[in-house]
């Protein structure tokens, strides 16, 4: 259940996903519960990322009779992890996908320009032949999304999409603006970026949260 005007911006409204989110975001949740809800969010949103996966009927038998039923058409799905915070989308994502292949992309923000410095990327074999999802929890300035995609694309996959879990005009603004033609799938766009690159209201250091490092 999605909702926007943006045919490439999905807002994922689905009451159990706005539900989690709500208890993620509050400060007195504890690292366990935090990483819990992120786990289980991210598998209801892999349900809506995966919505228009190809699919092919093969021939199978029930106990009963045979039958023509569905399955996943294609190469497996790429997931890019954004590391660190990205890993707590990938692994709830896993869980739903777990055929899935699995990319890294180390990057970094610089404390005072708040550009991304990449120190590490390992991607799987054949991405020309392969549909790719981009994880990262919070999609704020936009600067390590867009730099991540940038390399990703240098490798020339059938598609890129983009999960985040939160983000906020700023981020989405200018994601949409560098990658016109990924599609941003998100939780929530929050208010507005404050001076250190940090979603307003939103949950804090999505990293420090998800691995109790505050
Ligand atoms: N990264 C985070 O972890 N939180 C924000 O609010 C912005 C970027």
């Amino acid at each position: 259940m999605t909702s926007s005007n943006d045919p490439m911006l999905h807002v994922i409204n689905h009451p159990l996903v706005q539900h989690k989110l709500t208890l993620m975001r509050q400060k007195s949740a504890s690292t366990t519960s935090f990483r819990t809800l992120l786990n289980e969010l991210a598998m209801l949103m892999a349900y809506e990322v995966t919505r228009d996966m190809p699919t092919q009927d093969i021939p199978i038998e029930t106990p009963l009779e045979t039958m023509t039923a569905k399955v996943i058409d294609g190469k497996k799905l790429v997931l890019v992890s954004i590391l660190r915070a990205g890993t707590g989308i990938l692994d709830g994502m896993l869980t739903v996908v777990p055929g899935a292949r699995v990319g890294h992309i180390g990057l970094y923000r610089d404390p005072e320009t708040l550009r991304p410095v990449e120190y590490y990327f390992k991607m799987p074999k054949d991405m020309s032949e392969r549909d790719v999802v981009v994880v990262d929890p919070m999609l704020a300035t936009g600067n390590s999304a867009i730099a991540a995609i940038e390399r990703i694309k240098a490798l020339k996959p059938k598609s890129i999409k983009f999960v985040c879990l939160l983000t906020c005009p700023e981020g989405v603004a200018a994601l949409r603006l560098a990658h016109p033609d990924v599609a941003i799938f998100t939780a929530a766009i929050d208010r507005q970026l404050n001076s250190h690159g940090y979603i307003l209201p939103g949950l804090g250091d999505a990293g420090d949260r998800i691995f109790g490092t505050q």
